[in-house]
């Protein structure tokens, strides 16, 4: 066990400790002290950031240069599936940033190394009796940012102004969080369809990318604000109290578990984790299904396994306004 992993563990007593025993939700989303190099099992079929430095460095501005802020987002898939996905509000979003020194401009953005379908259901492996997750999601910046591909059916519009300064200190975050966050989470999940409803996990996807840089820009010292809404998609799932089973080791190398690691395995076997977006619509609807007359969802989180008792609406896919933030005074 390392140093870290002993004060993180240090951390949740404590927690643990002041809630007087109360469980914390939403469930603290792990972080990692490294990333580890993916299993050969899971192979992209489009390459992760093909055009970004291979090693992820980020270009050092000038102090004084003052660097624009861009919010982008853009139906995922656009040109393959056009109006359908509209509709579902699925989006990716991604911040931009131009030099007024070099007048260079950059994309930056987080999604998943193996895509969504991989991200959300796991591969039933002969091999092995774990289901086999092909789960990671990394940052990707890189040279340019095509202005018709986000403006076409999308977003494209300047939040604020920084100095190269505040970009610097950016980037060293960007990398950090990159290297102890390393793994894609599609769903959302809380007790009800209403504001003040309990979380008991937050999805960690392309989105909450977005907002933990805003959070980290505004920190910096950033104003940044939009003239429109500032909508998002999230993938909810709703629940009872969650219950904790296990991760790996404890539910599936266990011959005492065997029933829950069957249940386990006969819940997934039913969704495919390779497969297009539309594909993947389809198993959200094969989900809802199985949910509505099973009620019961086996999450995957941190590595490891919690059941949800489902209730009304089970899911929902939902397009709703997250504020930019506003720490200055
Ligand atoms: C999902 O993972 C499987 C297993 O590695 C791989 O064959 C497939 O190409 C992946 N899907 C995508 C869209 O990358
Ligand atoms: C983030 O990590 C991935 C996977 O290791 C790497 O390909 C990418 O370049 C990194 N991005 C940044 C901005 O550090
Ligand atoms: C934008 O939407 C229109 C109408 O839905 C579609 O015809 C067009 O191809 C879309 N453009 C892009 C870049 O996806
Ligand atoms: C980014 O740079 C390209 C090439 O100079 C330019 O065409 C485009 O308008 C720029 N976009 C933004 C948002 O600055
Ligand atoms: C949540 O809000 C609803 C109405 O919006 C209210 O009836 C309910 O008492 C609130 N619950 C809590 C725990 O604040
Ligand atoms: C954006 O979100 C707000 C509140 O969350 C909602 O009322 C509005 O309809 C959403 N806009 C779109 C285009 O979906």
């Amino acid at each position: 066990m390392t140093l870290k992993c002993v004060y993180f563990h240090i951390l949740i007593c404590y927690s643990v400790l002041i809630g007087f025993g109360k469980k914390v939700w939403p469930v603290p989303y792990r972080r990692f002290d490294h990333r580890p190099p993916t299993d050969p099992y899971c192979q992209a079929l489009y390459p992760f950031c093909p055009t970004g430095d291979p090693d992820g460095r980020i270009p050092y501005m000038k102090d004084n240069d003052v660097i624009s802020v861009f919010r982008l987002q853009t139906p995922v898939w656009e040109f393959k599936y056009g109006d359908l996905l509209g509709k579902f509000h699925i989006m990716h979003d991604a911040i931009g940033f131009a030099s007024s020194d070099t007048q260079k401009n950059y994309t930056m953005e987080w999604y998943e190394l193996f895509q969504l379908g991989n991200c959300t259901f796991p591969h039933d492996r002969e091999d092995i009796m774990a289901p086999f997750w092909c789960n990671q999601g990394a940052a990707c910046f890189f040279d340019g940012i095509d202005d018709v591909h986000w403006k076409q059916n999308g977003t494209l519009e300047k939040v604020g102004e920084i100095s190269g300064k505040q970009f610097n200190d950016l980037a060293r975050w960007v990398q950090e969080d990159n290297k102890t966050g390393i793994y894609y989470e599609t769903w959302t999940v809380r007790s009800d369809p209403v504001p003040n409803s309990t979380t008991w996990f937050d999805s960690y996807d392309c989105s909450q990318f977005v907002h933990r840089t805003y959070r980290k820009l505004a920190e910096l010292g950033a104003k940044l604000s939009s003239k429109t809404q500032t909508n998002y998609t999230k993938i909810y799932l709703y629940s009872g109290e969650p219950t904790y089973l296990g991760d790996d080791g404890s539910i599936f190398d266990q011959p005492s578990m065997k029933t829950l690691a069957t249940d386990i395995k006969k819940f997934y076997h039913s969704f495919q984790p390779h497969q297009s977006i539309l594909q993947f619509i389809r198993s959200l609807i094969d989900v809802y299904n199985k949910v509505v007359l099973e009620k019961t969802f086996y999450l995957f989180y941190n590595f490891e396994y919690w059941h949800l008792p489902m209730k009304p609406p089970y899911i929902q896919i939902t397009f709703e306004e997250v504020p930019l933030p506003s720490m200055w005074p």
